[in-house]
C-alpha cells in the first residue's frame, strides 16, 4: 500500500495512510479539529459514522448556543491553552500586551505535497518525493493573527507518521511561546486497558524498560538536564495490557531532539488518553516577534499491531532508511580498540602503539585515542576548550602518533568533548563569559567543568576552528563526540533578559549547526555520539552520528538490559558495544571472555582493554571473535532483530538477527544466573522462513525453519553463570 493523504470535503475528514496504518481527523463545526482514529488500516468510509458528542455537566461550551460541543472531552489534534479543555495543551502562548495565556486555533486551510520538507535548523527524518506524502494543516488564532502549521508525513514502506508544528506570527504584537509540543494524540476509545512503556534509568544503567498501567491523571517523564539524558528517554509507547514482543497493539512516540523534552499521557475522566511528546515547557519561553516563526522538533509516531518486537523492527528499518546518514546507515562499521579503560589518562605514544599493535594482531581495523591527549589533561580537571595536542605526552604530536598507528595497519580515531570548558584552560582565561551562566549566581560544576554557550555563534566558531585544525592535521577517520555533564544556571551572556528562556533550545540549535558543519566538512569521518555513555542516545544525535556509545557500563551482564532497552527503539548498527577487562571496572563482575564478545558483537563491535595483556586463551578467542564478526557484520547491520528472552523478567537473555531475505541468522543466548538441575529448555527462534532449511554453521546440524520456530534449539545445561552460546544459521536450500 502506498502512502496517501486523502481529504474528504463532504465530512471535512483527512485520511492518512502509511504502510498498513491509518490515521484520521476531521474539521468540525466552528473549525475545531477532531481526532478520529489511529490504528490498523481501515476504509475511510467507516469513519464518518461516529459522532460521540454530548452535553456533559461541568464541560463548558465555547459556543454557548451549542451544548453539543466542549473541548473538555473532544479528541483533538492540537489542543490549545485556556479554553474549555482542562487537559494538558499542546500549545500555550502568553501575550505580554494583555497578560493572557489563552490561544484558540481553528482550521484555516491545508495543502498536500509529495515528499517531506526539512525542518529549519533541526534534525529530522528525510524522504524522497516518491517515498512519502506530507499534509500541512494550517490553523489560525484570529485574534493573535498567529498561524500554526501542523506537518504530517506518511510513508509507503513504514507504519510511521511524523509530526511537527510551526508557529508564525503575522500579528502586531509579540507573543511568548511557553509550550509547543510536536505531537498530541487523543486516543478516543476506552484506552484504560493500555499501559505506558518508558525507558528510564541512570548513568551506567540506561534505558530500563518499565511498563505501568494507565491511571487517571497525568503520567509524565521529562528531561530538564539540557540533554535527552540517561535518566529518562524521549520515547513512550501506549501498549495494550498484556502486549508482549509478538502480540498486542502498540503506539510509539519518539522525539527527534537531544535536549529538554516532555513525554506524557493524561487519562481523563472519560477515559480518553492524551499522549504527548515535545520540547519541555519547563523554564522554556520563546519570544515570537511579529514576522517571526518557531519550528518544533519532529515526533516519530509508529504503530504495531503485533507487539513491541514489530514496533522495534519498524523503527530500526525506518531510522536506517530515513534518519541515519545514508553514507553509513547500512555500512558495516570498523572494529575498533579504544584505549580509555586500558589506560585512562596515563599513556604515551609507545603504550598506545603497543595496544594498536596487539589490535592489529587480532584483526582490528581502527584505534581510538580517548580523553587526555590535549592541553595539560592528566585528569578530568583541566583543559577542555584547549584542543591542542599535549606535546609532553605525545612529543611527536598527532602526525607522529597517527603515522605509527597507521603503520600497524589500523585507522585512527580521536575523542573530543567539544561543548565543554574547564576553568583551568586558556579558553576560559580568555573568555570567562563563554560558558552558560547567570550573573550573580554560582557556576555549578560537574566533573570540574562548565558548559560552553553553544547558542553563541562566536563560541561555536572557535571550537569548529580548533577541532578542524586537529582533524586536518592527520588522517583521522573517526571522532568520538562526548558530553559529560548536564546544564545548570542556564543563561546566555549574549541574550537579553526577556530571551533567557530560549537559551537551552538555542544551545541545541547551535549544537546541531556545529554537528552539521563537521559532517559536511569531514564527510569521510565516522562520528560516534557519546554522553558519559548513553546520556544523549536519541534520534537527534543519530541524524548526525550513525552510532552512539551506549553506556559507560561495559559489563556484559549489565549490558544485556541496557542493550535490550536501547534496542526497543534503535537499530543494532547504532548501539556501540565493547569487550572490556574483568573484573569489570564499573561493577567488579567477572564474566567469560566469550560472553563479553557475544554481547558486544550485537552492536557496533570493539574492544576497550589492554589487548597486549590478554592471556593466550583470551587472545585466541578474540581472534575468533573478530573473524566471526567480520563474517556476520553485514547481517547485524541490516538484519531484523527479534528479542527472544528478556533480561528484565528472567535469568536469560536471547535474541536473533535475521537477514532481510531470511537466508542467514545469528541467534544468541546468555544465561545470567545458572540454575541447578534445570528443566529441558528449547530456545524458540523467530523471523525465519518456515519452509527453509538452515544449517548451524560449524556443525552438520540442519533444521527446518518451522521446527526452529515451533520447537526451537535445545539449550545445553549451562556450565556456570554468565555463559553465552550462539548459532550462526545459513539456509541450505
Ligand atoms: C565518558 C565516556 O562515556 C567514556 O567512554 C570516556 O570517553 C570518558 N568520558 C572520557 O572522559
Amino acid at each position: 500500500m502506498s502512502a496517501s493523504i486523502t481529504y474528504l470535503p463532504e465530512s471535512g475528514t483527512f485520511f492518512l495512510q502509511s504502510q498498513n496504518t491509518a490515521y484520521a481527523f476531521r474539521v468540525i463545526d466552528y473549525g475545531y479539529v477532531e481526532h478520529l482514529y489511529w490504528g490498523p488500516a481501515i476504509e475511510p468510509q467507516a469513519l464518518g459514522q461516529f459522532q460521540a458528542w454530548r452535553d456533559r455537566a461541568f464541560s463548558p461550551n465555547p459556543v454557548p448556543s451549542d451544548r453539543r460541543i466542549s473541548l473538555d472531552w473532544l479528541a483533538q489534534e492540537f489542543p490549545a491553552n485556556g479554553n474549555t479543555d482542562y487537559r494538558s495543551p499542546a500549545v500555550e502562548l502568553f501575550q505580554p500586551a494583555d497578560g493572557s495565556p489563552i490561544c484558540d486555533f481553528r482550521y484555516k486551510s491545508h495543502r498536500i505535497e509529495k515528499g517531506k520538507p526539512s525542518l529549519e535548523g533541526l534534525p529530522a527524518t528525510f524522504a524522497g518525493a516518491n517515498d512519502a506524502t506530507t499534509l500541512i494543516l494550517e490553523l489560525e488564532d484570529e485574534k493573535l493573527a498567529l498561524k500554526a502549521e501542523l506537518l504530517y508525513t506518511v510513508f509507503s514502506d513504514y507504519p510511521v507518521i511524523t509530526r511537527s508544528a510551526r508557529l508564525s506570527n503575522s500579528g502586531k504584537d509579540t507573543v511568548q511561546v511557553r509550550r509547543l509540543l510536536s505531537a498530541s494524540v487523543d486516543f478516543s476509545s476506552n484506552y484504560a486497558d493500555y499501559q505506558l512503556i518508558q525507558l528510564s534509568g541512570a548513568w551506567a544503567r540506561e534505558r530500563d524498560l518499565i511498563a505501568s498501567p494507565l491511571r487517571p491523571g497525568i503520567q509524565s517523564l521529562d528531561s530538564k538536564r539540557g540533554a535527552s539524558s540517561h535518566q529518562q528517554h524521549p520515547f513512550i509507547a501506549l501498549a495494550e495490557l498484556g502486549a508482549d514482543e509478538e502480540h498486542g497493539q502498540v503506539f510509539g512516540f519518539n522525539l527527534v531532539y537531544s535536549g529538554n523534552f516532555l513525554a506524557s499521557v493524561e487519562l481523563d475522566s472519560h477515559k480518553i488518553a492524551r499522549a504527548q511528546i515535545g520540547l519541555n515547557p519547563h523554564s522554556f519561553c520563546w519570544k515570537l516577534a511579529p514576522g517571526q516563526s518557531f519550528q518544533s522538533p519532529e515526533a516519530v509516531l509508529v504503530f504495531s499491531p503485533n507487539g513491541l518486537g514489530e514496533m522495534s523492527r519498524s523503527l530500526h528499518r525506518f531510522y536506517r532508511g530515513h534518519l541515519i546518514n545514508p553514507q553509513w546507515a547500512n555500512k558495516p562499521r570498523p572494529i575498533l580498540v579504544n584505549n580509555w579503560e586500558a589506560t585512562y589518562f596515563d599513556f604515551n605514544a609507545d603504550k598506545l602503539e603497543k595496544i594498536a599493535k596487539a589490535g592489529a594482531g587480532i584483526g582490528l581495523e581502527l584505534f581510538v585515542l580517548d580523553d587526555g591527549w590535549f592541553g595539560k589533561r592528566n585528569d578530568d580537571t583541566t583543559s577542555l576548550g584547549d584542543w591542542v595536542v599535549d606535546r609532553n605526552k605525545l612529543p611527536g604530536g598527532l602526525e607522529d602518533l597517527v603515522a605509527r598507528i597507521n603503520g600497524q595497519g589500523l585507522q585512527f580515531g580521536l575523542w573530543f568533548e567539544p561543548e565543554m570548558i574547564s576553568r583551568e584552560s586558556d579558553l576560559y582565561r580568555a573568555h570567562p563569559d563563554w560558558c552558560l551562566h547567570v550573573p550573580g549566581r554560582v557556576r555549578s560544576e560537574g566533573r570540574t567543568q562548565l558548559i560552553l554557550d553553544f547558542s553563541r555563534r562566536e563560541v561555536r566558531e572557535e571550537i569548529e576552528r580548533q577541532m578542524s585544525a586537529i582533524l586536518r592535521s592527520a588522517p583521522i577517520t573517526y571522532v568520538k563526540w562526548d558530553m559529560n555533564r548536564h546544564m545548570t544556571e542556564v543563561g546566555s551572556a549574549a541574550l537579553p533578559a526577556d530571551q533567557q528562556g530560549e537559551t537551552a533550545h538555542r544551545y541545541m540549535l547551535g549544537l546541531y549547526e556545529t554537528m552539521a558543519y563537521f559532517v559536511r566538512e569531514f564527510p569521510n569521518v565516522l562520528f560516534e555520539g557519546c554522553s558519559g555513555g548513553g546520556g544523549r542516545f536519541d534520534p537527534g544525535i543519530l541524524y548526525y552520528m550513525p552510532q552512539i556509545w551506549t553506556s559507560d557500563d561495559s559489563d556484559a551482564i549489565a549490558r544485556l538490559r541496557i542493550q535490550y532497552g536501547t534496542s526497543l527503539v534503535y537499530p543494532l548498527s547504532a548501539i556501540s558495544a565493547h569487550v572490556s577487562v574483568v573484573p569489570n571496572h564499573q561493577i567488579g563482575r567477572v564474566t567469560p571472555f566469550a560472553t563479553r564478545g557475544d554481547v558486544a558483537m550485537t552492536g557496533t563491535f570493539g574492544y576497550e582493554l589492554d589487548l597486549g595483556a590478554l592471556s593466550p586463551e583470551d587472545k585466541q578467542t578474540a581472534v575468533e571473535q573478530v573473524v566471526f564478526y567480520k563474517k556476520v557484520r553485514g547481517l547485524l547491520t541490516s538484519g531484523d532483530l527479534y528479542r527472544l528472552k528478556s533480561p528484565f523478567t528472567s535469568q536469560e537473555s536471547a535474541w536473533i538477527v535475521v537477514s532481510p531475505d531470511k537466508k542467514e541468522a545469528l541467534a544468541t543466548h546468555v544465561t545470567i544466573l545458572a540454575e541447578p538441575n534445570p528443566p529441558v529448555t528449547y530456545l524458540r527462534l523467530r523471523g525465519l522462513a518456515p519452509e527453509r532449511k538452515y544449517r548451524v554453521e560449524g556443525t552438520d546440524e540442519i533444521y527446518c525453519g518451522d521446527a526452529l520456530m515451533q520447537i526451537g534449539l535445545l539449550l545445553a545445561q549451562p556450565k556456570g553463570d554468565f555463559v553465552s552460546v550462539k548459532w550462526h544459521l545459513v539456509a541450505v536450500d
